[in-house]
């Protein structure tokens, strides 16, 4: 494939995205205002490709080849010089979101493409006032997006068509799996669901009613064991026997009086984050942080093979 995609930002979420498009065999040219975060991302990229093929998740190529697709380059205009697609991934600031839009937008190719891996700003708020507003949007992933595959694009009012059209059909080739948003909310979808469900975690051991080990069982040992294949509406679709008006019928009740009893924000910020910070790291000592975070991945890892098996002999 001699497609470029050229990756700005080259922290965590770049180095990620690098991986996933130069698996899929697209050309990766990476940079980064930081010239060591860049040798590092390099450095880092190269032991995630190791890791990566252990799993056998490398789409059946050795490291070296993956590796040879992604290149470092000094500055901006390097980087998107050809590109059809641009993946930022610069610091999570309006202000620097804006900067940085402002120079890519005068670089890219007219028809050249520009995706914000952005957790929460809307493309409206650093997209307005650019000549090629038209070819920019978000497309926000999971970290990290080289093993969790969903990834959310959202246009700005002003986004054209093409441009989600193009960015759905790199991703999927890519293998992500795209949701398409139709207009821009605050944190778009991931981040609305997980905040609604971060927010009733805190009131419930807010209130005492449980440990934060336990609230965090009833999700890995709990709904998670669903949700890594079906979402809440298909859940409710299966939960009773005729389908989710069934189920809105017969738990309507329950799911209305829960639901008033949910809408106070806790003070998460206050008394109750010593509270959280005190049992978290009686489980995980704050040194072991950095080492739970691989193990973390090496899960996903183990989980996107279980995935990709169960997908392929028992159907998605
Ligand atoms: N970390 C997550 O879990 C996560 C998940 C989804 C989306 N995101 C989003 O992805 C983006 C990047 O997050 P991250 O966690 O990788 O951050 P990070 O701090 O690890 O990396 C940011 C990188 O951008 C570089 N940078 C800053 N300004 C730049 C500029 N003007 N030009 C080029 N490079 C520049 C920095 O040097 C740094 O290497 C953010 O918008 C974040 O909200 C993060």
């Amino acid at each position: 494939m001699n497609e470029k995609i050229a990756v700005i930002g080259s922290g965590l979420i770049g180095r990620a995205w690098a991986i996933s498009f130069a698996r899929a065999g697209y050309a990766v040219e990476m940079t980064d205002i930081d010239p060591d975060a860049l040798n590092q991302s390099i450095k880092a990229l190269k032991g995630s490709l190791a890791d990566l093929a252990k799993h056998n998740l490398l789409n059946d190529q050795d490291i070296n080849t993956v590796a040879a697709r992604v290149s470092p380059q000094e500055s901006v205009a390097a980087a998107l010089d050809g590109a059809t697609y641009v993946q930022e991934n610069t610091a999570e600031v309006l202000e620097i979101k804006k900067q940085v839009y402002t120079e890519l937008d005068g670089i890219a190719g007219p028809e050249t493409v520009i995706g914000s891996s952005t957790s929460g700003f809307m493309a409206s708020l650093f997209t307005e006032e650019l000549k090629g507003r038209h070819r920019c949007l978000v497309a926000h992933p999971i970290n990290p997006p080289h093993l969790v595959p969903a990834v959310e694009l959202c246009p700005a009012p002003w986004t054209d068509e093409a441009a989600m059209d193009t960015t759905t059909a790199i991703m999927e080739n890519a293998g992500h799996k795209t949701i398409r948003m139709e207009k821009e909310i605050d944190g778009f979808i991931v981040n609305r669901m997980q905040i609604a469900l971060l927010h009733e975690a805190f009131r419930l051991v807010d209130g005492g009613y449980a440990s934060c080990e336990d609230v965090d069982r009833a999700i890995k040992d709990g709904l998670s064991h669903r949700w890594s294949f079906i979402g809440p509406f298909e859940t409710g679709d299966l939960n009773a026997p005729n389908g989710i008006r069934d189920y809105c019928t017969k738990f309507g009740g329950l799911i209305e009086r829960v639901g008033r009893s949910q809408t106070e924000n806790t003070d998460f910020r206050g008394p109750l984050l010593d509270i959280l910070e005190a049992q978290r790291r009686e489980l995980l000592p704050a040194d072991q942080l950095a080492d739970r975070a691989a193990w973390r991945d090496r899960r996903l890892m183990a989980l996107a093979v279980h995935k990709k098996h169960a997908a392929d002999t028992l159907g998605d």
